[in-house]
């Protein structure tokens, strides 16, 4: 039988810290037979709020790393750095696997009822040429609105997944946009899965719905490795191993703690 050595690497995961960590989860579901290899860049964090060059900088110097190591297929489970820098990395890297992720906007229009859908994101994925791309596709199809949040993800790498805090940030900078038509509120950073829960406690009864694009991602990650197959067919035990630019135990430790949480 043909050993075939790619298939036993991990499948490399990266973003600026832990919020590409909502879509290891959603990995480790659907492939659990798969190794992973998670890199959170949290030291340089937050990206959202970098310019363009620095963000792909930072980005290539993570995806090389997890190349030395050795990986077998990568998932950019970062928004910002996506439409930074996945267009260079799928010509510097052509054979890997490799997806990226964008604002889950497709399937919130999909199911548009004839409201308003907010799109929560950084700073720097709202300014970028490819989310006015993804705007001009569904502009015409329904009402969506970009709402930036520069300092949000910072509640999650400081472990902060609820709290006054929390509302007071929700309170100034999310408030303002909800209205009676509000009807789908997409998470288009990595990070805000883990305030989910916290998020619709603040919504309080209103009928709103919270989506991401993390399930979405992890499937055509699949999809793609299958397609080389590079994916396991037997039933294996599963390691995964969170690197952190940080270098300190307790972001390890908080990584684990978020891949565990139920976010749902
Ligand atoms: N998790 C990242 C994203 O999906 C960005 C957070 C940041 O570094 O600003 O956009």
């Amino acid at each position: 039988m043909e050993h075939n050595k790619e298939k036993e690497l991990p499948i490399g995961f990266m973003d600026s810290g832990l919020g590409g960590i909502s879509v290891l989860k959603a990995a480790v579901q659907i492939m659990p037979n798969e190794d992973f290899i998670y890199y959170g860049d949290s030291k340089n964090a937050p990206y959202g709020v970098k310019d363009r060059e620095k963000i792909r900088e930072l980005t290539f110097h993570v995806v090389e790393t997890l190349m030395k190591r050795g990986i077998k297929g990568l998932a950019v489970a970062c928004n910002t750095a996506t439409s930074a820098a996945v267009k260079d990395l799928r010509l510097m890297y052509p054979d890997l696997p490799l997806v990226g992720i964008e604002p889950a906007i497709k399937p919130a229009v999909s199911q548009y009822k004839g409201g308003e859908i907010l799109v929560l994101a950084t700073p720097m994925t709202i300014r970028q040429e490819k989310f006015h791309n993804l705007l001009g596709l569904y502009k015409e199809q329904a009402h969506i609105i970009p709402v930036p949040c520069a300092g949000l993800m910072e509640f999650v790498e400081e472990g902060h997944l609820d709290g006054e805090f929390l509302d007071a940030y929700f309170s100034k900078y999310l408030l303002p946009y909800i209205t009676d038509k509000t009807e789908t509120i997409v998470l288009g950073c990595t990070h805000y899965p883990f305030l989910r829960p916290h998020l619709r406690e603040f919504l309080g009864n209103r009928q709103i719905e919270i989506i991401d694009g993390s399930m979405g991602t992890a499937k055509e990650l699949k999809r793609r490795l299958g397609e080389k197959n590079l994916l396991h067919a037997e039933k294996r035990e599963q390691q995964i191993i969170f690197e952190n630019s940080m270098e300190k135990q307790e972001m390890i430790d908080l990584s684990w703690k978020l891949l565990r949480l139920p976010i749902d």
